[in-house]
């Protein structure tokens, strides 16, 4: 571990791969199409309350518990616990959240393929002189198309082990400091140019005007789910990561610095997206196709709108890259931390995601018909359960963990605040974000 413990020697070396792991697939493809599928601004509000009041707090938690452990996620709890005089069973919580990022990898592979098939088609002008609705229903027979969509999961999740293998993660994240602000610099662009669409104004007042009385408990949970999804939280990801950070970095300004910018990327592409969904009369439901769809059409009214496009999408690929680097981490690390070799470790995980991601993947053509639960396909099923209660549950037991069962002295170093802040950050986990969460879930379950 000692090669890769001095990964992030400096501050912002460790707040640009946490910002890796936070922008991703999340703000651009998932907030859009959730937001979509729940109404709008309601849900949009909920997602910034708990961004702020769970996601936030929860991931300083997380952070913290790696920092202080300085091991992989299984053994930095079972240690902590071991010296805070609770059960060592509290590493089995390392376990539970590399089972949930098992879950996540195996469909984050296989929509960061679509992002690989988007980027070919569009440097080959494949969008060029398409109308909307060509552009959705050559979306959907590339769904129906069991081959590529297996190809380009495969080449996906080859790309990330790879680099995971190699232990090159760090070459990465200097990739994408280097490529991201022009994602966002694009994003805006994007949103620009929805200004002046018609279907802008009924964009704002739909994400920003709540109705209220849309919030049902559903609604609620799928934002809590998505605040934890969105900041790489509950799955003891960041934990992994929390075991490389420097000495002497304050864990809540890193966090802040994430968290806005996460949510300013969500918000961007929402406007963007949503301008677009107005202007052509389409459906804000549409569900995970939407960005595929709309994005196509927002571009081709730009001038070099082809070529724009097929930058939006590798840069696009570069950030779920980054993000599902994180995602296999904790796999990674406990595999390594149980003696095995890191290049065996990744190989081992690379071959046991794709297997699960070919469930996904097939999910929309010789899966299509296969509904082992509730009525809803292995991709619906593997996009929902995961996020929305392997998460929150995770979230919950390591705020719990941190809150409350590690020892003061070393939860505050790990924090790298004074006393004051210490006790604000531990007084709001204690008696807002444990209960806020144990709330939704039950509400959501029941
Ligand atoms: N946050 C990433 C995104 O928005 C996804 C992600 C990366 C993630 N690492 C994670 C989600 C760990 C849950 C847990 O695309």
């Amino acid at each position: 571990m000692n090669a890769t413990l001095e990964r992030w020697s400096t501050r912002r070396a460790f707040i640009l791969a946490v910002t890796g792991a936070a922008v991703g697939l999340g703000n651009i493809w998932r907030f859009p199409y959730i937001t979509g599928e729940n109404g709008g601004a309601a849900f949009l509000v909920l997602y910034v309350v708990f961004v702020l009041l769970l996601g936030l707090p929860i991931m300083m938690a997380e952070i913290l518990i790696g920092r202080a452990g300085r091991r992989s996620p299984v053994q930095s709890l079972g240690h902590l616990a071991a010296l805070a005089g609770a059960s060592r069973h509290w590493g089995l919580l390392g376990l539970f959240g590399a089972f949930t990022v098992f879950c996540i990898l195996s469909f984050y592979s296989v929509v960061s393929g679509w992002s690989i098939e988007f980027f070919i088609t569009a440097i080959n002008g494949g969008f060029v002189g398409r109308n909307p609705a060509e552009i959705g229903a050559g979306f959907e027979a590339f769904l129906a198309d069991p081959w590529r969509m297996t190809f380009n999961h495969t080449l996906f999740l080859f790309m990330t082990m790879t680099v995971v293998a190699a232990g090159v993660a760090k070459g990465l994240e200097r990739l994408n400091n280097l490529l991201m602000p022009l994602l966002y610099l694009l994003l805006v662009l994007l949103a620009g140019y929805a200004a002046t669409t018609d279907g802008f104004g009924t964009a704002l007042s739909w994400l920003f005007r709540p109705d209220l009385a849309a919030i049902t408990p559903m609604v609620v949970m799928h934002a809590m789910g998505h605040a934890f999804f969105t900041l790489a939280v509950g799955a003891c990801a960041l934990m992994a990561y929390g075991a490389y950070m420097p000495e002497r970095q304050s864990l809540p300004h890193a966090a802040g610095a994430v968290a806005l910018l996460d949510v300013g990327v969500a918000l961007l592409a929402g406007i963007a997206i949503f301008s677009v969904v107005f202007s052509q009369g389409m459906d804000p439901g549409e569900g995970p196709g939407l960005m595929f769809v709309t994005l196509p059409i927002a571009f081709a009214e730009l001038p070099w709108g082809a070529l724009w496009l097929s930058v939006f999408f590798l840069l696009l690929l570069l950030a779920t890259w980054t993000s599902s680097i994180n995602l296999a981490e904790p796999m990674v690390a406990t595999l390594q931390g149980r003696g095995l070799g890191r290049g065996r470790s990744a190989a081992i995980v690379g071959v046991l995601v794709w297997l699960m991601g070919l469930l996904s993947a097939l999910s929309f053509s010789t899966l299509a018909e296969w509904r082992p639960l509730f009525g809803m396909s292995a991709f619906d099923l593997v996009t929902t359960i995961p996020t929305e209660i392997f998460l929150p549950v995770g979230g919950l037991l390591i705020a719990v963990f941190a809150a409350w069962v590690m020892p003061h002295r070393e939860a505050q170093a790990a924090l790298g605040v004074g006393e004051p802040g210490f006790r604000l950050w531990r007084t709001m986990v204690r008696w807002i974000s444990i209960p806020l969460a144990a709330l939704v879930l039950a509400a959501g379950l029941l």
